[in-house]
């Protein structure tokens, strides 16, 4: 317990995307469904689509390289990886991949599903890893390839996904930049949204069947997730805050989970937060579930929106259910 009592700094940013966007135009080719549509209730005019050679390590990899360049440090010197992902390109994980992909030769790496909380769920687990003194440099991803799991059959879903990744540095740190969190989960909720395994009976002997099957495609209850979403976020925001010791006031952006911009316009609404403090990039990425959130900060920084000591509240939610929002300090 060396470095017991420490407080965390996230020191550096970093994102990607593959190449290829897909406008609501093209998407109409697909489905039936127009740009007004899609863009009137969602605020989405593309998304970013990975190819059959795309690799969601090759994404989060790269994230985390811009990430690791930024905060100024070896990529020897990190001592934990933490990859949020639901849609790893192995079943037994990717962060290792990511870990060899960055020459992160130190670090121990692991996979954290908690579909798009999984960047705030990270950060807070990151931080506890730092705060108990155990580890000194974290990288977190935030890395989804949904696009291979949409129906691309069902309207109602398939305009709204899109594929990317986001990562942070985050480091022992004499200040706690990490003022206040609150995380939540309800699985009697599960139903509202799930990439759910399908398993079928074989047989094996005469008196043991086993079971084997494929994951299904996403199904979501749009509305039900909607109505979730913004009675739940606010809650979960003004509890970070009540820990932080801070009010709605002390916030300089609303950092959310990029899936609707309604959504993100009624929570800033029932926060009474001007909509200038509203970080949004969903115009041209979609949903990219784990990577929104750290993809819009890292764009918001390199724009020099987001500047060293501002105040951020970040909340994410989406299926298991789970939701959950953290404050903190951009920078050291
Ligand atoms: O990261 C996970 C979190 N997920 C979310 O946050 C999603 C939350 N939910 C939403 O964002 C919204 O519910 C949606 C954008 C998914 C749907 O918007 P909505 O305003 O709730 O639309 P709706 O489901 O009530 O559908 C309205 C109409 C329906 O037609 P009828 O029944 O009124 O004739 C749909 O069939 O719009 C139709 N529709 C479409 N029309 C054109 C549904 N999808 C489309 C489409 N293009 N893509």
């Amino acid at each position: 317990m060396e470095y017991s009592g420490v407080g965390i700094a996230i020191t550096g940013c970093g994102s990607s995307a593959p190449n290829s966007t897909v406008t609501n135009d093209q998407l109409s080719q697909v489905v039936e469904t127009s740009d007004e549509w899609i863009a009137s209730r969602t605020g989405i005019r593309q998304r970013h689509l990975s190819d059959s050679s795309g690799t969601l390590v090759d994404l989060a990899a790269k994230a985390a390289k811009s990430a690791i360049e930024m905060a100024g440090i070896e990529p020897d010197q990190v001592d934990l990886i933490l990859l949020a992902t639901s849609t790893p390109d192995d079943l037994f994980g990717s962060a290792c991949q990511v870990q060899a992909a960055i020459g992160a030769s130190q670090a121990v790496a692991f996979d954290l599903t908690a579909a798009c909380s999984g960047f705030v769920f990270g950060l807070v687990t990151a931080a506890q890893y730092i705060r108990t003194g155990v580890y000194r440099n974290v990288v977190l991803i935030g890395a989804d390839v949904l696009s291979r799991w949409v129906d691309w059959n069902d309207r109602r879903t398939c305009v709204l996904f899109g594929d990317g990744a986001g990562a942070v540095v985050i480091q022992a740190n004499e200040r706690d930049r990490l003022l206040g969190f609150e995380l939540r989960s309800d699985g009697t909720q599960n139903r509202c949204l799930n990439l759910a395994y399908a398993s079928t009976a074989k047989p094996l002997l005469e008196d043991c069947e086993i079971g084997q099957g494929n994951f299904q495609p996403i199904t979501m209850n749009g509305q039900e997730v909607y109505r979730f979403a913004v009675k739940r976020v606010p809650e979960v925001i003004e509890k970070a805050l009540f820990r932080a010791n801070l009010g709605v006031d002390a916030i300089d952006w609303l950092l959310l989970h990029q899936a609707n911009q309604r959504i993100l316009d009624s929570v800033a609404d029932r926060l009474k937060i001007p909509s200038e403090k509203v970080i949004s990039n969903l115009a041209k990425y979609g949903n990219t579930s784990a990577a929104s959130i750290p993809l819009a900060l890292d764009e918001a920084v390199r724009e020099g929106f987001v500047k060293t000591g501002d105040t951020i509240a970040a909340s994410g939610f989406g299926a298991g259910l789970t939701w959950g929002a953290a404050i903190f300090q951009w920078g050291r």
